[in-house]
């Protein structure tokens, strides 16, 4: 039996004029002034609380989309014991049915709900087209088809056997649920974390970021039209603290597959050890956390290139990617340059809503990242050691909408170089030419280690910067901007406060969702 070879989904365009930029401003206008109830998804139960907080578009706060439903300890108490008794089916079904329903889950999101679940992440998380549509589409559906494909391989490794005994392992799931917590910025991030385990032959309980439910409840109805038993993946929202609380305290609970901020996950990870002498098995801890990715150039790069590794780097999706460029280290020689270029290219975005297709720079997620992202912006402009480039503006009257800022620093300390901002903020350190060793240590000297780029002509530059920088980035991109990691290609995740490094959308991930059994049989 051989499943189909895993390959990326094509980008659709949107371009003016094409079908699909017509079939996404429909689905768009149509949820948008459609009241949406999300529930929790309990077994085969959708259940609403009547305990409900409302969703807002990040660009356009006062606008109400409609509510989501909140679980009381009760229901997440409901939630472990309805996937424990699905496990008991799943664990044990073949593999090719399991691939089956997430394989037709792919194709679900590739055809009939490609723009619906684009128009939920333009709505919810205000994504423009083009970061919805390779996320929520084509990160989703290769999550979903690679996923498929290193399950077999992985599945097909077997030991040694000889004419005394026949050896095999038998890739059994973990004994337990899975907890999977997940972000607001990747819809792909929310629908991978609960479905790789699954796909395993694990069940999970899966808590969406509260800024993400909208899109969620679109993965949800995907996952239960291509025939995912019910139990498999239970959804829940609510008090973030209490849902821990009982899944983290349960004896079955068997691991954690999280993405979100370094701060939580370093508290779960507390926790479960506060737990560890209650539970069956030691938990899989998998967790993608905080960053301060950077970008360095070499006296001998090119400054457009580095202009536009900063400004892509630094702006798609509002800054809002774990992978986004927030440091950069530029030869003085080159600022001149790189510095026209890259303010040409910000007062060339424009801002608003993602209904109007022209618009690259929506809204930040909510109040409280529009607060922070003032703040810090606001100190900028009256420290000594800081100056403000190009934006620092901001308005929230109808949306939280921060201008995409430049901040130029001349100490490599400097709070925006250090503090992950989340947001459309990127501050730039000026390094002597003839200062590059040293300026490759002050790039490594990082609590973090997710992205970073180093953009240069010369090879000898760039192959002594990938040694030198060998532990500070888990995605390293040699004259490229640092995100748009693609699955199947680049597989993603970094080490220290920025996680386990169990690269999202790899075989590594998938091993670490298994128990395996091995079985000796003499002859
Ligand atoms: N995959 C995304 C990127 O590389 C981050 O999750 O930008």
């Amino acid at each position: 039996f051989q499943v189909p070879q895993a390959v990326n989904e094509p980008v659709k365009s949107y371009a003016p004029g094409t079908p699909e930029r017509e079939a996404v401003l429909k689905a768009y206008k149509e949820l948008y002034n459609s009241k949406v109830e999300v529930p929790l998804y309990i077994g085969g139960e959708e259940i609403k609380t009547g305990d409900t907080a409302p969703m807002n578009p990040p660009h356009d706060h006062q606008h109400h989309l409609g509510d989501y439903h909140k679980a009381s300890k009760e229901h997440v108490e409901k939630a472990i014991k309805t996937a424990l008794e699905a496990r008991e089916k799943w664990a044990n079904l073949e593999w090719e049915q399991r691939a089956a329903v997430f394989l037709k889950a792919a194709e679900l999101i590739a055809g009939p709900y490609r723009y619906k679940i684009n128009a939920a992440t333009m709505i919810g998380q205000s994504k423009n087209i083009f970061q919805a549509e390779i996320d929520s589409a084509c990160e989703l559906i290769d999550f979903l088809r690679f996923n498929v494909e290193y399950m077999t391989r992985i599945y097909e490794e077997q030991p040694e056997s000889n004419s005394d005994a026949w050896n095999r392992l038998e890739y059994r799931p973990l004994e337990g649920f899975v907890y999977a917590v997940t972000p607001f910025n990747f819809t792909a991030i929310a629908g991978n974390l609960p479905s790789a385990p699954a796909l395993m032959g694990n069940v999970a309980i899966w808590k969406p970021s509260d800024s993400q439910v909208y899109s969620a409840q679109v993965i949800m109805e995907v996952f239960k039209e291509a025939g995912m038993p019910d139990g498999v993946i239970n959804m829940v929202m609510g008090d973030p603290k209490m849902i821990s609380d009982v899944l983290i305290g349960h004896r079955d609970f068997a691991g954690l597959h999280f993405t979100g901020s370094t701060t939580v996950f370093k508290n779960l990870w507390k926790q479960i050890g506060e737990n560890i002498h209650n539970y069956r098995s030691y938990p899989r801890i998998v967790g993608e956390t905080g960053g301060k990715d950077f970008i360095i150039a070499h006296p001998s790069a090119r400054p457009k290139q580095v202009a536009t590794a900063i400004s892509r780097g630094a702006f798609e999706f509002q800054g809002q990617k774990c992978s986004a460029a927030s440091r950069v280290y530029l030869p003085k020689s080159m600022w001149e340059e790189v510095k026209n270029y890259v303010v040409e290219d910000v007062k060339s975005f424009k801002m608003g809503s993602p209904e109007d297709m022209s618009n690259f720079i929506t809204a930040v997620i909510h109040e409280a990242s529009f607060d922070k992202l003032a703040k810090f912006i606001d100190a900028a402009k009256n420290d000594s050691d800081a100056e403000i480039v190009v934006g620092g503006n901001y308005d929230k009257s109808k949306g939280w909408f921060i201008e995409p800022t430049v901040i130029l620093t001349d100490n490599p300390k400097y709070s925006t170089m250090c503090t992950e901002l989340f947001g459309p903020v990127v501050t730039v350190f000026l390094y002597e030419d003839d200062q590059w060793e040293e300026t490759l240590k002050l790039v490594d000297d990082s609590e973090y280690a997710l992205t970073g780029a180093i953009l240069s002509q010369d090879r000898y530059a760039a192959a002594e910067a990938t040694k030198a920088l060998q532990n500070a980035a888990g995605n390293f991109y040699i004259n490229d901007k640092p995100t748009g990691a693609v699955v199947g290609q680049q597989p993603f995740g970094g080490a220290r406060g920025s996680g386990t490094n169990d690269k999202a959308g790899s075989i590594l991930n998938l091993y670490r969702w298994i128990s395996p059994r091995t079985i000796k049989e003499t002859f």
